[in-house]
């Protein structure tokens, strides 16, 4: 008889956060249900660099897996100790350590963390392991795959490996009704701190690339901008925090104009290094130097002229993102426009967005995700990972399974 639910642990370690999350699928409609969603944030620690030093992430995810994955399954309710019999005999599970010590050749404190671990609690009642494969940072990927393969090798468990590009997107699926057929083509944008993707989805695993950026991703260029401003890592956050300080009558008055990279281009190609470099140049003519020390921003004036730039910078950006979603969603008939990445959680671009669509294609579905599954999270990567098993209920043969940091749509 077929499950009619299963239980998914997702690990996602693709850039600079450790998540792991827990979910129960059932299998009909399909519903999902999320029984715990842990993310590690390094944000402190790349503040320092003013992005993900890789070397460092690396690090910090070969620190946090196994804490992480004992505080999913405890709020998970899945967490037991061994009793006082070993589940198996000593000999065997030399073994199998043995095993898994081949799997972390490079990795000798997370193999020992993860003994520890394994010999102290039972397997939990997990149907399925699903795990980033790429795109993003490769040590950083590696590390979630010789985790998941350990894990899976030593559980028992099939391994199914995800794209992180449609775990953006697939994540829309919580708590709204599946797409089906008549909801297609779809418009999907990925915008995030990697990546700028426009695709078009004409089915199910039907994509089409329609444009990505030629340089610079639009998250890339808030942290970058927010960088030559003083401001803190990741950029994104405190570039809209400082807009919306800025009261309405001021917005108005803001004199900085900064340019629209390939608005108006016929394709649907991004570009944003320009805009940074329109920053840069902004800056330096007005203060002589730039990046501007933090200490600025504390000043009056400091104060005022970033939150203008800041208006001003994500301005842009929204009005590139928009136009472009638009034309392309009117070019191809789109039925549903769904979009995804670490950018989404902006505000004024889910505010504008939803009004320029419900003004000019009000018959088109619109999704974005809650904002805590639109940075980097293991439940997208659970659900993604869930639909891909669906389609022959069977894992991937795990040997195999390589990170790949340039992993494609198609
Ligand atoms: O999807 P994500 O967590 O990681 C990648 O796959 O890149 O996206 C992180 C990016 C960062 O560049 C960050 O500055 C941006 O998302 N971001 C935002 C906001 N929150 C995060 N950008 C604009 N407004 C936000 N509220
Ligand atoms: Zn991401």
């Amino acid at each position: 008889m077929e499950q009619k639910e299963i239980i998914i642990l997702g690990i996602e370690t693709s850039c600079d956060d450790t998540s792991i999350a827990i979910i129960k699928a059932s299998n009909k409609k399909p519903k999902f249900k999320i029984l715990s969603d842990i993310v590690s944030s390094q944000v402190e620690i790349h503040k320092k660099w003013g992005g993900v030093y890789p070397t460092l992430a690396k690090r910090e995810h070969q620190k946090n897996l196994v804490p992480v994955l004992e505080k999913a399954l405890k709020k998970a309710g899945l967490f037991k100790i061994s009793n006082s019999k070993p589940l198996i005999s000593n000999k065997i599970s030399n073994v199998k350590f043995q095993e898994l010590k081949k799997i972390f050749e490079r990795e000798e404190s997370l193999f020992r963390k993860l003994k520890i671990f394994l010999k102290k609690y039972q397997k939990p009642n997990l149907d399925l392991i699903t795990v980033t494969k790429g795109p993003g940072l490769e040590p950083c990927l590696w590390v979630g795959i010789n985790f998941v393969k350990a894990l899976a090798s030593f559980w028992k468990i099939p391994i199914i490996s995800t794209n992180h590009l449609k775990s953006h997107i697939f994540v829309n699926v919580l708590g709204k009704k599946p797409l089906e057929k008549k909801d297609f083509p779809a418009v999907c944008l990925v915008v995030s701190g990697g990546h700028t993707l426009l695709f078009l989805m004409k089915d199910f695993g039907k994509y089409k690339i329609l444009g990505e950026t030629r340089d610079d991703a639009a998250g890339e260029c808030f942290d970058k901008t927010a960088r030559i401003l003083g401001l803190e890592y990741p950029g994104g956050p405190i570039i809209a925090k400082l807009a919306s300080q800025l009261k309405q009558a001021d917005r108005d008055r803001v004199s900085i104009s900064l340019p629209r990279p390939m608005i108006h281009s016929k394709d649907y190609d991004f570009s944003f290094s320009g805009l940074k470099t329109a920053v840069l140049y902004a800056v330096k003519k007005k203060y002589g130097k730039a990046p501007l020390r933090s200490a600025f921003s504390r000043t009056t004036e400091g104060r005022q002229y970033i939150k203008q730039m800041c208006v001003e910078i994500q301005q842009a950006i929204i009005d590139v993102l928009i136009k472009k979603i638009l034309k392309a969603a009117k070019d191809y008939k789109a039925k549903t426009i769904i979009l995804g990445g670490g950018v989404v959680a902006n505000f004024e671009l889910r505010k504008q967005l939803k009004k320029v669509i419900q003004k000019e294609l009000p018959n088109v579905q619109y999704l974005i995700p809650n904002i805590q599954f639109c940075t980097d999270n293991a439940v997208m990567t659970a659900v993604t990972g869930y639909f891909r098993w669906k389609k022959n209920k069977k894992g991937e043969g795990w040997e195999g399974i390589k990170a790949d940091a340039n992993l494609k749509i198609i």
